[in-house]
């Protein structure tokens, strides 16, 4: 039996850290964090998530992307402390960064960014190795970055020919192992013009291959509420929604016999 645990979306925020934040995106995600995120994203429930990990000890930890609101280097200095111990444990942890983490092209935001990804992952790999097969027990995680700065108005997505074209390499070679995709954005969209401005653009030919069970699951966050759309077989795509807004994580345990997932979406506060 595999244990995953995944959690996404914890949106760790504070002010401007510079005067340049007002001439770039970050003063609309300074300003969306003093009006309304800091009154609905709990950095607490984050602290509870890694109580929960490090006692229940998975396998292996996914965290789908936007740790921070604006990616400044003293919001990913926020998520890094509250990190930590799950850092200092023995359970590997993949992390793909969210448009909130890669929100703007400043050079110390993007080395902040780009850190995280080398500290979260211990080192396993580094942000530019994306798009890249970790394997794990008996899955294979195909990590991905969809997430690139945009204008002011957009929070899309962009899987880039690059990294739809390494997956479907890899989905053509002999499959030994399920293959989990991760990235910050859902693949499927079921209102594709009416959230043009917060979908993902590129994955089309991946949407195909996980609804033909090549790809067997998509961890995802970016939308806060949590959510599933999985078949019979437990396969399909989870949303692991907001930690902090509301205090949930994926629970997944993948059954190395039957080859079946089972997959719960676990609130903390009622653990
Ligand atoms: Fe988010
Ligand atoms: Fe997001």
């Amino acid at each position: 039996m595999t244990k995953i645990i995944h959690f996404s979306d914890s949106h760790a925020g504070g002010g401007a850290e510079d005067w340049l934040a007002y001439l770039d995106k970050r003063w609309v995600g300074v300003f969306n964090y003093k009006f309304r995120r800091q009154f609905q994203h709990d950095q607490n429930n984050l602290i509870l998530a890694v109580e929960y990990i490090l006692d229940t000890k998975p396998d292996i930890v996914v965290c789908t992307g936007d740790l921070t609101s604006t990616g400044q280097p003293g919001e990913f200095a926020m998520a890094k402390k509250i990190l930590k111990p799950l850092r200092d444990s023995n359970i590997p942890v993949i992390y793909t960064p969210g448009n909130h983490d890669y929100y703007v092209k400043r050079t110390k935001c993007v080395r902040a960014m780009k850190e995280m990804v080398w500290y979260l992952t211990k080192g396993e790999y580094d942000f530019d190795d994306l798009p890249s097969v970790q394997r794990h027990g008996e899955i294979d995680f195909i990590v991905v970055n969809e997430s690139w700065p945009t204008n002011l108005l957009m929070s899309s997505g962009h899987l880039k020919r690059k990294s739809s074209q390494f997956i479907e390499k890899i989905c053509k070679q002999p499959k030994h192992y399920p293959r989990i995709m991760v990235g910050h954005y859902p693949l499927i969209e079921d209102a594709p013009i009416m959230r043009f401005r917060h979908r993902l653009f590129g994955q089309k030919h991946i949407v195909r291959l996980l609804k033909e069970g090549v790809i067997d699951l998509s961890l995802c966050g970016h939308i806060h509420r949590p959510y599933s759309k999985l078949n019979i077989d437990g396969k399909g795509e989870i949303c692991a929604g907001s930690i902090t807004r509301n205090g949930v994580i994926n629970e997944i345990n993948y059954d190395e016999k039957t080859g079946l997932f089972k997959q719960q979406h676990l609130y903390l506060n009622n653990i």
